[in-house]
């Protein structure tokens, strides 16, 4: 999962919501099936309230699918 240096912050609502892992998500962040074949699966994530959060779009976070600043040391 890796589609710019940085963070994607979306507004999302209260749920399940299944973001993607592989990286070829045509609606990146969200995933579209487009791993099918790759062995790779999609982020469950259960969101627990309405609000922003902020998708890893580095691929380097230690907690994906979610933004931990880990971009910063690629800058
Ligand atoms: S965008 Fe990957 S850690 Fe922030």
């Amino acid at each position: 999962m890796q589609k710019e240096n940085r963070p994607v912050i979306i507004t999302e609502e209260a749920g399940v919501k299944f973001y993607c892992a592989c990286g070829k998500a045509a609606n990146w962040p969200y995933c579209d099936g487009s791993h099918a074949g790759t062995g790779i699966t999609p982020f469950r994530t259960e969101i627990e309230k309405d609000g922003n959060v902020a998708i890893c779009g580095c691929g380097k976070s230690a907690k994906l699918p979610f933004c931990d600043g880990a971009h910063k040391a690629l800058h």
